[in-house]
């Protein structure tokens, strides 16, 4: 299969990469781009961890082809807070313990962005709609739905 140049956009930076046609975008994301923080979990569509925003709606990048991916706006987990400036979302999972082993956390954490940039009052239900394609195995959930309104008042308070 012959490679071809595509054009990312990531985070608001442009890469631009030879791609072999059959790539995922997680497969690019993390082996071409060097973006790890997005999480390969079941690569089959069904756990949530691969979760980054196109056009700023949660896709699942194991089940989407880099190039239907490319010139559009992606958003993953490296572009919502920094190790030394944390995203109040992310704050909000650490203040509230919703942060377990953490392989769910940056897809948890961008399905809670993109629902709070759609409603930034969400009600607990509103919430587990918009989380229940990611899966924790350590939580039991409850901490996270906590964390999403804890972030949702703090945001809206801002
Ligand atoms: Fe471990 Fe969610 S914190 S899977």
């Amino acid at each position: 299969l012959i490679s071809k140049e595509l054009r990312f956009i990531v985070n608001k930076i442009e890469y631009k990469r030879f791609v072999a046609p059959h790539l995922t975008l997680l497969e690019v994301l993390r082996n071409h781009l060097g973006l790890t923080g997005t999480k390969e979990g079941c690569d089959g569509g069904e756990c949530g961890a691969c979760t980054v925003l196109l056009g700023g709606i949660p896709v699942l990048s194991c089940l989407i082809l880099a190039e239907d991916a490319a010139n559009k706006e992606i958003t993953t987990i490296e572009g919502i807070g920094t190790p030394h400036q944390l995203h109040s979302i992310q704050e909000a999972f650490l203040n509230e313990g919703a942060v377990q082993c953490g392989f769910c956390t940056p897809g948890m954490i961008l399905s809670a962005r993109a629902l709070l940039d759609r409603n930034p009052e969400p009600t607990e239900e509103d919430i587990k709609e918009a989380l229940s394609g990611n899966l924790c195995r350590c939580t039991g959930y409850t901490k996270i739905i906590r964390a999403v309104l804890r972030s949702a008042k703090i945001l809206s308070n801002a």
